[in-house]
């Protein structure tokens, strides 16, 4: 037991999820994890463990270089999904890992944001590695899909709701390489890459898929009418070249030895 071990409950970021609506929506999030999945770069028999694995699309894919992929999500419904692709995946809260010393490497693609307790997290993921195990990481970093959270909150704001307190964990690099040295680890790699995003389904399915979050204490009405009014703010956000919209994501990308 150490100073990071806690027995505090889960924390739920208010987010449901659909597998089905997340496939369309959100399809674009287990392909855009191409780079840290070779950052991983996962060796045939090595044990790694997808924590917040999703729908299992990516963890699959990591699973064709002959690693033992084991999935945990929060979220049933995901879990679910992964199973039926074949995955040997389980619900688990990323605060309250339960995996002693098993993992050759822990990974995460576009998941840590989502856990709000990251020393929790990272007890856990230290916990989960065996001595010189990797930790390798993507998710939002500071100043991740500001835009669109100005707008939510904007479209609040002018329907007489006020600002939603929720937010995101999105860290800068130093202040998550501070955390990462606290809980054992040796950083090897840790750096903000701005992704401008092109959204196939437009803005509209962007906040469909997550911005629930930040009108989940609203009647159903009232969400539909604020989510509307963040997609008009939004409508003049910057295109690619096939006319999708771009959103302003920031990834946070890390590779960390635990010592
Ligand atoms: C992300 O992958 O950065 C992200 C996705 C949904 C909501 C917030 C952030």
């Amino acid at each position: 037991m150490n100073a990071f071990d806690t027995a505090a409950p889960p924390v739920d970021a208010g987010q449901r999820w659909n597998a089905q609506d997340y496939a369309i929506d959100a399809g674009f999030v287990p392909v855009l994890g191409g780079a840290v999945a070779r950052l991983l770069d996962a060796r045939s028999g090595e044990r790694v463990l997808d924590l917040g694995c999703g729908d299992g699309v990516l963890s699959t894919e990591l699973a064709l270089t002959g690693a033992r992929i084991t999935g945990v999500d929060a979220s049933p419904e995901l879990v679910i999904a992964s199973r039926a692709r074949g995955l040997d995946a389980q619900v688990m809260d990323g605060h309250a890992l339960t995996f002693d010393g098993e993992f050759d490497a822990v990974f995460s693609n576009a998941a840590l944001h989502w856990m709000r307790e990251p020393d929790r997290v990272l007890a856990g993921v230290r916990r989960a590695l065996k001595p010189g195990g990797r930790f390798v990481a993507e998710f939002g970093g500071q100043g991740n899909v500001a835009t669109i959270v100005g707008a939510i909150q904007a479209a609040r704001v002018a329907h007489g709701h006020g600002e939603s307190p929720f937010a995101w964990y999105f860290p800068t690099a130093d202040t998550y390489s501070d955390r990462l040295r606290q809980h054992g680890f040796h950083v090897q790699f840790a750096e903000l890459i701005e992704r401008p995003t092109p959204l196939p389904t437009g803005i509209e399915g962007w906040l469909r898929v997550f911005a629930s979050p930040f009108l989940d204490d609203l009647p159903p009405g009232a969400a539909a009418r604020v989510r509307e009014g963040a997609a008009a703010l939004l409508s003049e956000l910057p295109r690619d070249a096939s006319g999708q919209p771009l959103a302003d994501y920031v990834r946070l990308r890390v590779l960390a030895r635990r010592r």
